[in-house]
């Protein structure tokens, strides 16, 4: 009997269902080729999520989506939200306010989840990247760090007041000990993961914040007690947010910093290579002992990109590097998540089959989003 291995898919809304649907082509194509190696066929199902969900089944994430990704091995996402959401609970009755939020849905399900750390790499995905990048080549040249992005804590999560009867609303900032210190553990554990152990740079707002405070003193505590020989340097946000564009090369190493800050800040990342639609992520919970595949959640860092959903012009690489860190971390497949790295640096650098230097239209080509996966899928095949 083959094995399946089980991938649940929640395209979400906007352009999630355009660019997810490149990731599967490319996982197919591993899937095909390598079986051997990942020990079984990958085994797609999707699920509704987000606003979809809210319009078919009243809430964006319905409990056999929530159940299907517990069973599942990985989850592949897409994005969520636009502004038809949320609606009105009563069109004809103002009085009764607004219906859920698609973006609830995440925010519930990376909770539900437990993944508790959001792996954001800043690359250059190709070499003509770096020379079309709208910060300047001298200071781009040799940018390249891992943002570790707390993700179910801080203000995120924290207790909230829709504006009241005063006319004030409020969010608040949470931290504990126990969440700083296994999201700071995981940092370590990627520091010291290769050959050369990486700087690590954490990145608070300890002048203000209080939680700020607890970060910099847990984070302290555990890379000094856990990972004596890995280097950690603090920086308060402002200055970091200066810095990464004015010398992103003094952040190389690893980034570790709480839910707002690494929300905002990736973001900010992608414009070293010049598009939001090229970074992927990963949401990994769990004991993470660096070595042992585990469970997590991939996608592009970017959002449901209403502006141009529809047209077929997004860029899936952020997408198709996610299902790379898929393939990484879930299935512990290093050899085919490198391949489906260099297939993207060929179709961007070079593509035999299409010309040279492919690129979508947020880079200023006219590559559609599937001209774009299929080019992918035909450099990966030689490389399997
Ligand atoms: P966004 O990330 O969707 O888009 C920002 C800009 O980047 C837009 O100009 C968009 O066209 C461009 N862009 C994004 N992805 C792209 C891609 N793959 N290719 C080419 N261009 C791309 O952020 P925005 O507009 O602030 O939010 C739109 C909706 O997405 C909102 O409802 C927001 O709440 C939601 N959102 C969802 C996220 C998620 O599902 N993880 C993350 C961020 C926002
Ligand atoms: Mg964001």
């Amino acid at each position: 009997m083959v094995n399946l291995i089980k991938i649940a898919v929640i395209p979400g809304d906007g352009v999630g269902p355009e660019v997810t649907a490149e990731a599967i082509k490319v996982l197919k194509k591993v899937s095909e080729l390598r079986s051997n190696a990942i020990g079984g066929v990958l085994d797609f199902a999707e699920y509704d999520f987000g606003g979809k969900a809210i319009d078919t089944q009243g809430v964006p994430l319905p409990q056999a989506t929530l159940e299907a990704c517990k069973s599942a091995q990985a989850v592949l996402l897409g994005a969520v939200g636009g502004p038809q959401w949320p609606r009105p609970v009563d069109a004809n009755d103002a009085s009764k306010g607004l219906g859920p939020r698609p973006e609830q849905g995440l925010l519930d399900l990376r909770q539900e989840l437990e993944l508790y750390a959001n792996l954001r790499p800043m690359s250059f995905a190709s070499d003509s990247l770096l020379k079309s990048s709208p910060l300047k080549y001298e200071v781009a040249e040799g940018a390249e760090f891992m943002m570790i992005r707390e993700l179910i804590g801080g203000v995120y999560f924290g207790k909230r007041q829709e504006t009241d009867a005063n006319g004030q609303a409020w969010d608040t900032t949470e931290y504990s000990v126990d969440q700083v210190k296994r999201v700071a553990r995981l940092a370590g554990l990627l520091a010291t993961a290769g050959k050369e152990h990486k700087k690590i740079h954490s990145i608070d707002k300890a002048n203000v914040m209080a939680t700020s405070r607890l970060w910099r003193k847990v984070v302290t505590e555990t890379i000094e007690a856990e990972f004596p020989g890995v280097e950690l340097q603090h920086h308060l946000v402002d200055a970091a947010a200066m810095l990464m564009v004015k010398n992103p090369r003094a952040l190389n190493g690893i980034i570790l910093t709480e839910n707002m800050f690494g929300d905002i800040l990736s973001d900010e990342s992608s414009v070293i290579p010049g598009s939001l639609g090229l970074l992927p992520s990963a949401s990994l919970g769990g004991i993470i002992d660096g070595k042992s595949p585990i469970f997590g959640m991939y996608e592009p860092i970017h959002g449901s990109a209403p502006d141009i959903a529809g047209n077929g012009v997004a860029n899936p690489i952020g997408s198709i590097l996610s299902a790379a860190m898929l393939l990484r971390y879930s299935l512990g497949r290093e050899a085919e998540a490198n391949a489906i790295e260099q297939a993207v640096r060929k179709v961007l650098d070079d593509d035999e089959l299409n010309g040279y230097g492919m690129r979508t239209r947020d880079l200023g080509g006219e590559c559609t989003t599937t001209q774009m996966g299929d080019a992918v899928v035909r450099a990966l095949g030689p490389m399997l």
